[in-house]
Order: C-alpha cells, then sequence, then structure tokens
C-alpha cells in the first residue's frame, strides 16, 4: 500500500491583525496556520530560447504570493525558480544555433536571471538543472522508485513530441501539411512535430496511481486552483493511465543525467525537471522532510498534466506526500494565439520593464491576468491602464492630498472626532461626516482582509481590483468635501479639513501597505511621502484609522516624507492631466 510518509509540518502561528476590519475568514484562519512554512515555486524554464513574459508573468505571480506571504509575518516562506536544461529540445536548439548544449545554457539561463532580477522577483534560489546538487536528487529520486519496484524496463513504441518533451499515443497525433507540402505528423494538442521512436527503456508503473491519485484530488479540493483545472485532472483519470517511459537511450539523447547504474540510458527531462522542486529544498538530506509537502506550485496550463498526475504519482512511488497546492494560470497570446517561444510571437519583457517601468509593468500584467482565462496582449492596453489607475487615480490622489497648497505644514493632519464621530448618524453643530463617508471607512477597513482572502485564492487581479475600487471611492471622498475649499484660517473649517486630509492620507497608507507585493518600489515612494518608515508597513502593523476607534495614532502630527515628484508618470502625454490631480 501507498502512504504519504512525510506529513506537512502545521506549526500554529498567530494570524495578523488588521484593526477595524472585523472577522478573518475561516479560509484564511487555515492559510494562516501554515506561514511557519511555505515554499513557492514557478515552472523552471526551458532554455532554448530567451524568455517573453508569459514567463515573466509566472514568476510575478509567485513573486507577489511571496510578498504578500511575507507582508503577513515573520515567518520567511522560500520562492525557487530557475532553468530546465536537459533533454532533447535543448540538445536539439544548441545544435541549431551551433553552439554546445552547455553554452546555451548558461547564456540563456543568465537571461532569465538578469531579467528577474531586474524585474524585481525576490526568489531565494534560482535552480539550474545541471548543477551537481539537482544530479543527486534526481538519481537519489530514481533509486528510490526502483528500490519500490516502480520501475521495470520494457519496449516503448509511440510518438514523441520533442518541443514538448512528452510521448503521446496515435489518438494525440494529427496530420498537418509541412514545409514542403507533405503531411507531417504534429501533436494534436500544441501542434508541435512529433517522431516516432521506437527502443527499449525505463517504464514507471504510473497506471498503478490512478486510485490513489483520483483520492487525493477528491479528498483535496482546494489541491488545484482555480477549480476548472482540478476538475480537468480528475477528468484525466477518469481515463486509461497508461505506465510511463522515463529514459530514453543515451545514443539519442546524451544531454541529461544518466540512469544510476546503467550508462546507456538517460533519465527523461520530465522526471529530472520536476525534482527540482524537492532538490531545492534539501533533498535528499533529511531537512527537506520540514519543507515538503508546504510547497505551492505557479505553473502554466500548458503543463498542468505533468503537475497533477505525473509528479503526484512520482512523489506518492517515492513515499512521499503530493504537494500542498498546484495554482494554475492560462496563457498570454497575441492576436489570440498563445505567446510561445517556438511560435516565435514573442513580446520582450526587457523592452516593456523599459517602456513602462518595473512596477507599472508588474502592475498590468497582475491586474490584467485571470488564472482562467488567457488574455490577449497589445501596448495601448497598458498605457490607457497605468495612467488610470496608477498615474490619474493613485497618483492623483496623493498629490491632492500632501499638495503644499492644501498641506502648508507638511505633516500628518489631525482626526477631529467630533466632526467624524464614530456612530454614523450622530447629529451636532460640528459633525461634517455623511453616509457615504462611512461606507468609504468602513469598505477600506475590510480591504487588508479582502485583499488576503484574493491572494489565498490565487486571484490577484481581483485583490488589485478591490484596492482599486477603493481608491476611486477616496478620490470621490476628497472630491465631495474639496478640501482646497475650506478655509484653513476659519475654527469652523480647519478641523474638518484636517480631518479629511487625515482619513485620505490613512487610505493611501493602507493602499501603500497593500500594494507592496505587486508594486514594491512605487508602494515604497508613496509610503515614504506619508513617513511610514520602514518597520510600520507590515499587515500586522496596519491599524487603519485608530483615531476613529478611539486609539491614538501615532502619525498624527509626524512630518511627512520629502516631496518626490509624481508617484507614476503618465505615459501618454497626449492627454492634459486632469485639472483636479493638478492641483497642487
Ligand atoms: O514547460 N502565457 O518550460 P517552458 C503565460 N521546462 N505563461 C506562459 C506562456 C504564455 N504564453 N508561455 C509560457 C516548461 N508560460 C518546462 C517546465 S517545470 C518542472 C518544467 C509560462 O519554458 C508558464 O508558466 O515551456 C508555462 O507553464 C511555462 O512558462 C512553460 O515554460
Ligand atoms: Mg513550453
Amino acid at each position: 500500500r501507498l502512504r504519504p510518509l512525510v506529513q506537512s509540518q502545521r506549526t500554529k502561528v498567530r494570524f495578523p491583525r488588521t484593526h477595524g476590519c472585523g472577522h478573518a475568514s475561516s479560509s484564511r484562519a487555515r492559510e494562516g496556520a501554515r506561514d511557519a512554512r511555505a515554499c513557492f515555486t514557478t515552472p523552471i524554464f526551458y532554455v532554448n530560447a530567451a524568455p517573453h513574459i508569459g514567463h515573466l508573468y509566472s514568476a510575478l505571480l509567485a513573486d507577489a504570493l511571496c510578498r504578500h506571504r511575507r507582508l503577513r509575518g515573520p515567518a520567511a516562506p522560500r520562492f525557487s525558480t530557475g532553468t530546465d536544461e536537459h533533454g532533447l529540445k535543448i540538445q536539439q536548439a544548441a545544435a541549431s544555433a551551433g553552439l554546445t548544449p552547455a553554452e546555451l545554457c548558461d547564456r540563456v539561463s543568465a537571461q532569465f536571471q538578469q531579467l528577474f532580477r531586474e524585474a524585481g522577483i525576490s526568489s531565494s534560489d534560482f535552480i539550474r538543472t545541471t548543477e551537481a546538487r539537482h544530479r543527486v536528487a534526481v538519481q537519489h529520486f530514481w533509486g528510490v522508485l526502483e528500490a519500490r519496484g516502480l520501475l521495470y524496463k520494457g519496449l516503448y513504441e509511440g510518438w514523441y513530441c520533442a518541443s514538448d518533451e512528452c510521448f503521446l499515443p496515435e489518438a494525440k497525433v494529427t496530420r498537418q501539411p509541412g514545409p514542403s507540402g507533405d503531411s507531417c505528423p504534429v501533436s494534436l494538442e500544441s501542434g508541435h512535430p512529433v517522431s516516432w521512436t521506437r527502443e527499449e527503456n525505463y517504464i514507471f508503473r504510473l497506471s498503478q496511481f490512478r486510485e490513489p491519485l483520483r483520492r487525493w484530488l477528491q479528498g483535496s479540493p482546494r489541491a488545484i486552483t482555480p477549480e476548472p483545472f482540478h476538475h480537468a485532472a480528475l477528468q484525466w483519470l477518469e481515463e486509461e493511465l497508461p505506465d510511463l517511459s522515463v529514459s530514453r537511450r543515451s545514443s539519442l539523447l546524451h544531454w541529461g543525467i544518466p540512469v544510476p547504474g546503467d550508462d546507456s540510458q538517460t533519465i527523461y527531462v520530465w522526471l529530472d525537471a520536476l525534482v527540482n522542486y524537492l532538490t531545492v529544498i534539501g533533498y535528499p538530506d533529511a531537512e527537506f522532510t520540514s519543507w515538503w509537502p508546504a510547497t505551492t506550485h505557479i505553473i502554466g496550463k500548458d503543463i498542468l498534466k505533468f503537475h497533477a498526475i505525473y509528479w503526484p504519482a512520482l512523489l506518492l512511488g517515492a513515499g512521499l506526500s503530493p504537494p500542498h497546492r498546484i495554482c494554475v494560470h492560462s496563457h498570454w497570446t497575441v492576436s489570440g494565439q498563445k505567446m510561445s517561444k517556438s511560435l516565435g510571437n514573442v513580446v520582450d519583457p526587457r523592452t516593456c520593464l523599459d517602456r513602462y517601468t518595473v512596477d507599472g509593468f508588474r502592475y498590468f500584467l497582475l491586474r490584467q491576468g485571470v488564472p482562467s482565462w488567457d488574455c490577449d496582449y497589445y501596448d495601448e492596453k497598458v498605457i490607457k491602464l497605468l495612467d488610470s489607475e496608477l498615474a490619474d487615480a493613485l497618483g492623483g490622489l496623493l498629490n491632492r492630498c500632501t499638495a503644499n497648497r492644501i498641506n502648508p505644514s507638511g505633516t500628518y493632519p489631525a482626526f477631529c472626532a467630533t466632526c467624524f464621530p464614530r456612530e454614523p448618524g450622530s447629529t451636532g453643530p460640528s459633525v461634517r461626516a455623511q453616509a457615504e463617508d462611512y461606507a468609504l471607512v468602513n469598505a477600506v477597513a475590510t480591504l487588508p482582509t479582502q485583499v488576503a482572502d484574493h491572494y489565498d485564492n490565487f486571484q490577484i487581479y481581483k485583490a488589485l481590483e478591490a484596492v482599486s475600487i477603493c481608491v476611486r471611492q477616496t478620490n470621490g471622498f476628497v472630491q465631495r468635501h474639496a478640501p482646497w475649499k475650506l478655509d484653513r484660517e476659519s475654527p469652523a473649517d480647519a478641523p474638518w479639513l484636517g480631518t479629511v486630509l487625515h482619513v485620505a492620507l490613512e487610505c493611501l497608507r493602507v493602499f501603500g501597505t497593500l500594494l507592496q507585493p505587486v508594486t514594491p518600489n512605487l508602494a515604497d515612494k508613496l509610503l515614504s511621502r506619508l513617513g511610514v518608515s520602514d518597520t510600520e508597513r507590515s499587515l500586522e502593523k496596519l491599524f487603519f484609522l485608530p483615531r476613529f476607534y478611539g486609539h491614538p495614532c501615532p502619525f498624527e502630527g509626524r512630518k511627512l516624507g520629502p516631496e518626490t515628484g509624481h508617484l507614476f508618470p503618465r505615459l501618454d502625454q497626449s492627454r492634459a492631466w486632469p485639472a483636479k490631480a493638478h492641483r497642487t
């Protein structure tokens, strides 16, 4: 019987407080319990060609999840990414580039590393499958499968798609006219060419795992997110699950890790690649057992089957649990077609980072990318979104509330509880707050919880949408009370003027704190302008509008940070700044 040997470490940690926010949802409490040990991973990327925005998107999703987790509490999650450097695809790409495989790997892996550095990907490990530590892990893993009787030698006959590095049954192959007009066999799913193979290989008893996999998926409804992908994985288990060839003849595939004790065979690149998730937590050294299976894999839907079926089966085979969670996202397309290195229709992420800034482009990809749906990329969309949400709405709000004309003392203004009493509907000569103002306070007070829930559900775009709605609402609040029309010298107006600005700055402090995982530099600029110090930027320290709830506010009366110009300069200069946003 196959039973996971390693159980997850479920250390209880206190969930961060966010004052004035009411309840912490049960899903959030569950996630909180795992905070002590968490590891986020991206796929490791093939080095056959330079990175494009699809790869950056996966890395950004993982980065934002990881940064949000760090904001929640002191436990530091691990975060790994890297490059997948073995296999026929790389061997062939190197040959056609006139390079040795090692040269190609060094060159392209460096491009991924540089891109991720530039884009602020805060990974704690970058793994290359050509490293010695990985060979040790893969060969050890192989040894475990072998010792457990799960590998046998047999004749494999069928199609192989080098571009997808996968074996295909006849039913998954179709014919397409090739370059010279003759009919060529291609993968039905990816359209990539396939070739007939017939060779003796090592074969993994995948078929034995159909039931255990089904039990795992049925017992863990949140294991694969979003739900349609969980459903798809269960659907695959309805079909026959044939054994899987896990090696290739070395004479054909020399660029890889040799089968231990049999140099005539090279380990199948997907087995090699998947084990990277164990290598990065120290496998096979015992320390890895305190991290596995607390791992969340972030992957594209193109490699769902490898992660949802093969990988958990291999893990169960090696006596380990399936991963904690698999978060799946869809594809960036160009004119409706998947952006792909093989198709050559890629958008260069370096150009985008230059053009839209690191924070601008991070914000765009995470705000527009919806894991359940493919998303078409075009530049006008980026410009429109960033100008409206970052330059005008958020930048404009900060401008309006910190401008010298409106706040000449340059300090965090005081909140007046008689102008804005805790109880809505209070009456009195100095009460100035209206019903909509209470709605705003309520919305911003619950925002951190909403955002955390969206992160837990792998819906970062919804977290950003929620923030954006609150930014708009705060602009409405400022517009409604037009602080620029209030008389700073009048005893009737002055406390209310301070209160309006205080509330708006408190809202901005919440937005800045919550935007840190997505736009770290822009959030830093915003929080610094508000005078929020480095130690006051965690979710634990986020106590929104304490004065409203009858507590002291550490910011009141504090000097604001220095003015450093527009928070996010407009990209489209042809349209003038809206008059309101420009009121400085
Ligand atoms: O599959 N839109 O590597 P790969 C969004 N080495 N994401 C995209 C994308 C697009 N158009 N194109 C690629 C491999 N991606 C294997 C993985 S893991 C153990 C081994 C992202 O270079 C997405 O995450 O083909 C996808 O799953 C991954 O890049 C595939 O990268
Ligand atoms: Mg691919």
